[in-house]
């Protein structure tokens, strides 16, 4: 490792715009309000794909919003410094993003009645998706490898530390009324019925042609192409000029890079780290 993360608690945050303070700051005051929405992830699940989708649901499939708004004002990181600075002083109800995992998630929270919708993704993919992302980042330690990534994320020398401590910590929370799960592989294979599924719980409703200008805009190619949306405004500044975010956007792209025996480890690991919990949460083979 390079020492480019900034560190809590035993757990590594990238190196850009981060800092203890700042997240020891959020955790102890910052006040999540009952109106406030929040989206929740591990990085690499589908973060910018939520954000895109509850933008356009909000703007009621109008794209005017998502195309002349970076998704980090949208819908800020409650942790990092740019994001807190535009949360605490914004009136009103708020989308709030986070990847926080949930012993460092503002204590605030735990108290009120605010919606969270958490997007998990088979961890495999997310291995992949962030394989090829943070290789090229400017402001993480970089792996050199996919050997060394996969025993980085293995023992949670990630940005954000384990996914499985990640996934455990807020599935804890998941039989509260306010807490919906959705998954990636869901999203993927059915987009309308998932956005229906988050009017539902949001208590919004949208109108068919509305509904269609939703699905057409939160598409991938689409999404590829909105310069808002395809973080090539970092480029130069933070990010490598051959990066991309939304690189193939497929489930199922881990099977093209795990080795046999990393596939069995992982397996491995998988079940037991998480296998006491019901397999219907995993939506994924
Ligand atoms: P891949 O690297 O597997 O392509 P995050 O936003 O949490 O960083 O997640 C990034 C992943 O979400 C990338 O996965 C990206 O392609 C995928 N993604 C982003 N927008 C998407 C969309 N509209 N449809 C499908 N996948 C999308």
């Amino acid at each position: 490792m390079t020492g480019k993360n900034v560190w809590l608690e035993g757990l590594p945050f990238p190196g850009l715009d981060f800092s203890a303070e700042i997240l020891r700051e959020v955790r102890e005051n910052f006040t999540i309000k009952d109106e406030d929405v929040i989206l929740l992830t591990y990085p690499k699940s589908g973060t910018n794909w939520l954000i895109e989708t509850m933008c356009l649901i909000y703007s009621k499939g109008d794209p005017k919003w998502i195309q002349s708004v970076p998704p980090w004002e949208r819908s800020p990181w409650v942790e990092n410094n740019y994001g807190y600075n535009i949360l605490k002083d914004k009136e009103g109800p708020r989308l709030i993003s986070s990847h926080l995992p949930i012993q460092l998630f503002p204590k605030s929270f735990f108290k009120t009645k605010a919606k969270v919708i958490y997007l998990i993704r088979n961890p495999r993919d997310i291995f992949v998706s962030g394989y090829f992302f943070w290789r090229l980042a400017t402001f993480v330690d970089r792996p050199e490898s996919l050997e060394q990534y996969f025993e980085w994320f293995i023992q949670g020398n990630v940005p954000y530390g384990s996914w499985f401590d990640h996934t455990r910590g807020w599935m804890s929370t998941r039989d509260k009324e306010n807490f919906l799960i959705l998954s990636y592989e869901e999203m993927k294979q059915d987009t309308r019925s998932t956005v229906e599924k988050i009017c539902q719980f949001l208590g919004k409703k949208l109108e068919p042609e509305e509904m269609n200008s939703v699905l057409k805009n939160c598409s991938f190619q689409v999404m590829r192409e909105n310069n808002m949306s395809n973080f090539s405004i970092l480029k130069h500044k933070f990010l490598a000029e051959n990066e991309i975010l939304l690189r193939k956007g497929i489930v199922g792209d881990w099977k093209n890079y795990f080795t046999v025996a990393q596939a069995e480890t992982f397996h491995k690991i998988f079940q037991e780290r998480m296998g006491d919990l019901p397999p219907e949460l995993f939506p994924w083979e």
